[in-house]
């Protein structure tokens, strides 16, 4: 089998994006235009891809990594220009690569790898794929000779009436044998409207050298939607929502309302999840068996167990753990690890804070820095006291231990096993085990107390 590469042009700025940031590296569902293509190419090709950047080079590398090797275009004089550039990468491998743009995130492996596998079975020297749209208006236009073979491609702006009437269009998605390829790059000239060296060019050059191209029509055209402005990116979006989702389903999981769904690709949810409408599921977030996601909750780069319950609540960089629940409006910030069989109740905040198996947090507390055992029942409104107006401290509350209503704990402070704490106290000092602590000032009455008032008007 000959070895198959890929080459990704990404050296272009975007200029219709009015962003500060590289076309392809927009994101859509958690990853990044450019990496749709990646993750598309990784079961295809034999090497790692060739990326050739430019525009904000170093924020591509960056972005991408070691995944991929990288040829830099110092000037946008064209795509051709452009696969030039990556000449000493394509020179090493005797084989076949694909060529596209970063900017086309719908792209599927399968469509590449029939793409391909047309070229390399068959000897071709070029495959194009090609798709028919109605509004064929910008792109490069396919044209066949009488016996309907692909002869050449005319770009947009170079193009003539009858040329422009034409509905088949290059989706700049090409393979190549690669010596065909850079044998005739040379030939390629810029003689043309955009004053630009066009890789599209290169069709009529192999045909001429009596070698064999093809124009492979796929019958999906969305797939080979580019992203050229952020119009476009919602719609990509919008496609790419709706697989993401078609995937979920059919592995098990229950999505209520699809269309008001948004879950990032990189997230894993298990079976018998039921996701309610309005939720938001970012980055690497993994979500086990059996959970209820009801209405609007953000959960992000956090690990949920099974069986877990979360009602409208906010979940960032944090882990919770099998058969807890969670919310209504409760807020778990980074570093928070919740454990088996917990209830965080309603306004509750969580932040760089571990919570033992079977404890309880159930309404109206704010938990910050702090450690807490298991079955430990934390009263409503209480407050841990981390921050001293200059430095964090951290509160330890051990196992069993049972904090009344209201209470403060006033960081550093440890709470020993078994301990109470009466309602309304503010705790300075550590609290022996199976003790009671009591910090507030004694009840007194002053019996017709309001009556004598009244009576002194
Ligand atoms: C190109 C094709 C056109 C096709 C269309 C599909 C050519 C000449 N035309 O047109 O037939 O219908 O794609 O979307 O190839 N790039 C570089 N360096 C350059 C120029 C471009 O890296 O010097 C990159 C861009 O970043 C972009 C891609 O190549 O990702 C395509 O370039 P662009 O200028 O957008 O080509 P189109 O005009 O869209
Ligand atoms: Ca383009």
């Amino acid at each position: 089998m000959s070895r198959l590469t890929a080459l990704v042009l990404a050296a272009g700025e975007g200029k219709r994006m009015r962003s500060g940031i590289p076309k392809v590296l927009h994101e859509i569902w958690g990853k990044t235009m450019v990496q749709y293509i990646l993750d598309a190419l990784k079961d295809i090709t034999d090497e790692k891809p060739v990326v050739v950047v430019g525009h904000k080079a170093e924020m591509v590398k960056e972005r991408l990594g070691q995944q991929v090797v990288y040829a830099y275009q110092q000037r946008q004089l064209g795509t051709a220009h452009a696969v030039k550039c990556a000449r000493e990468h394509l020179s090493r491998t005797d084989g076949y690569v694909i060529i596209l743009a970063g900017d086309i995130p719908l792209i599927t492996a399968d469509t590449l790898r029939q793409m391909a596998g047309e070229c390399m079975d068959n000897g071709y020297s070029a495959v194009v794929l090609t798709a028919e749209i109605d509004d064929p208006g910008g792109y490069g236009r396919i044209v066949r000779d009488d016996d309907g073979q692909l002869r050449e491609i005319i770009e947009d702006k170079d193009a003539d009436q009858r040329q422009k009437a034409i509905k088949e269009i290059n989706s700049g998605i090409y393979c190549f044998n690669i010596r065909d390829l850079l044998d005739g790059l040379d030939k390629i000239s810029s003689n043309n409207v955009q004053g630009e060296y066009y890789l599209t060019d290169i069709i009529k050059i192999l045909r001429e050298k009596g070698l064999k191209v093809k124009a492979y029509k796929t019958g999906d055209a969305t797939e080979i939607m580019g992203v050229n402005d952020r119009v476009q990116l919602a719609r990509a979006a919008e496609v790419l929502r709706e697989r993401i989702m078609v995937g979920l389903m059919l592995q098990g999981v229950t999505i209520i309302d699809p269309c008001n769904t948004y879950i990032d690709s990189t997230v894993a949810i298990g079976r018998d999840t039921i996701v309610y409408p309005g939720n938001t599921i970012q980055g690497q977030t993994t979500i086990g068996q059996g959970c209820i996601i009801y209405p609007n909750s953000r959960i992000a780069d956090s690990h949920i167990g099974n069986n877990v319950k979360i009602q409208a609540s906010v979940i960032l960089e944090s882990k919770v753990e099998d058969d807890t629940t969670v919310g209504p409006f409760a807020y778990l910030r980074p570093n928070s690890r919740i454990g088996q069989g917990v209830r965080i109740g309603d306004f509750v905040e969580v932040k760089n804070s571990s919570i033992g198996n079977g404890s309880k947090v159930s309404h109206l507390s704010y938990i910050g820095d702090a450690e807490i055992g298991s079955g430990v029942n934390v009263g409503c409104g209480v407050v841990v006291v981390n921050y001293d107006g200059k430095a964090k401290h951290k509160t330890t509350v051990r196992d069993k231990a049972f904090i009344g209503c209201n209470v403060n704990l006033i960081a550093p402070v440890e709470i020993k096993e078994g301990a109470y704490i009466a309602a309304g106290s503010t705790i300075t000092h550590d609290v022996p085990e199976y003790s009671l602590a009591i910090a507030r000032s004694r009840q007194s009455i002053k019996p017709e107390w309001v009556k004598k008032k009244m009576k002194n008007k």
